[in-house]
């Protein structure tokens, strides 16, 4: 579905936006809610399955290192830190939107970020307020979404918006919102799956009915976004895409790996002018 478009935004019209912080109810905000409340609900069943790496959330423990790596690099590279260095993102704030149980957060605040994580879903932040009380990462959580901090006028050095927008009520709102969380100079980084017949056969039929992964109807195939389209809705609020990086799974290695195959799994990376 293209950024959006009418059927997008339909998707949550007559809903109150579950915003507010830690309070899930009632909206600090006047403009479109990103939330979808069935993709809530669906959410809020598997949230206690968030930290099980062979459960429901399996795909994503698998990625997680990469993409940790992935984001690490760039900025690093971005914000002149070093790489090697155990805290290398020290003195940066992070927002995760979409955090979900908070298993790029954890990583994030590891690496030295002030993180937020933020989650439309309340079971999911409790689940990972939870982890993160366990762990001793110190972290913030919200239950919210992106668009309130966006009304309570919050910018970041890096906006991570990672496997959120295929689950989103409105994808032109949400990259909006994306781009007023940047500070200028700071960098968002992107992950979907595009819309093609090669990530119907593997997310869809693979992951979900072959490989039982994810339960049945986890993913919405007409909502996974091609590189073009999100190329598109970022220029429309004046981001431009400085990077597209494909992630492929070697079922071999049960591992996924950087690639230039966008036609499942990609990151895009933009950068606010400074
Ligand atoms: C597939 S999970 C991704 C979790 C995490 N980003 C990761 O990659 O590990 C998508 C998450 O987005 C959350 N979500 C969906 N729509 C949202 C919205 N509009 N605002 C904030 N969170 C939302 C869901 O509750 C869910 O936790």
């Amino acid at each position: 579905m293209a950024p959006g478009s009418a059927a997008s935004t339909a998707r949550n019209a007559g809903h109150e936006t579950v915003a507010g912080e830690n309070s899930g109810t009632g909206s600090l905000n006047s403009g479109r809610s990103t939330i979808d409340l069935a993709e809530v609900e669906k959410f809020a069943a598997m949230a206690d399955s968030w930290w099980d790496p062979a459960g429901k959330f399996r795909p994503l423990h698998r990625l997680n290192p990469v993409r940790v790596g992935y984001i690490r690099d760039k900025a690093c590279a971005h914000f002149g830190s070093d790489p090697a260095d155990p805290q290398p993102l020290a003195g940066l704030s992070l927002i995760d939107i979409g955090c979900g149980g908070g298993l790029l957060s954890e990583p994030m605040a590891r690496l030295g970020a002030t993180v937020t994580g933020v989650d439309a879903t309340p079971r999911n932040v409790e689940v990972a307020r939870l982890h993160a009380e366990q762990t001793g990462v110190k972290l913030t959580y919200l239950n919210c979404a992106a668009e309130d901090l966006v009304a309570q006028g919050k910018q970041f050095d890096i906006v991570l918006a990672m496997e959120i927008i295929e689950h989103v009520a409105d994808v032109d709102a949400f990259l909006a919102a994306c781009g007023k969380l940047m500070k200028p100079g700071g960098l968002l980084f992107l992950a979907t799956m595009s819309r093609t017949v090669k990530s119907y056969a593997m997310a869809i039929v693979g992951a979900e009915y072959v490989m039982r992964w994810l339960p049945k109807g986890t993913h919405d195939w007409n909502r996974f976004i091609r590189p073009s389209e999100m190329a598109r809705g970022l220029r429309h609020h004046g981001l431009q895409i400085a990077e597209l990086t494909g992630v492929s799974y070697n079922p071999l290695k049960d591992s996924f790996r950087l690639s230039r195959d966008l036609d499942v799994n990609y990151m895009a990376l933009a950068k606010a002018s400074a």
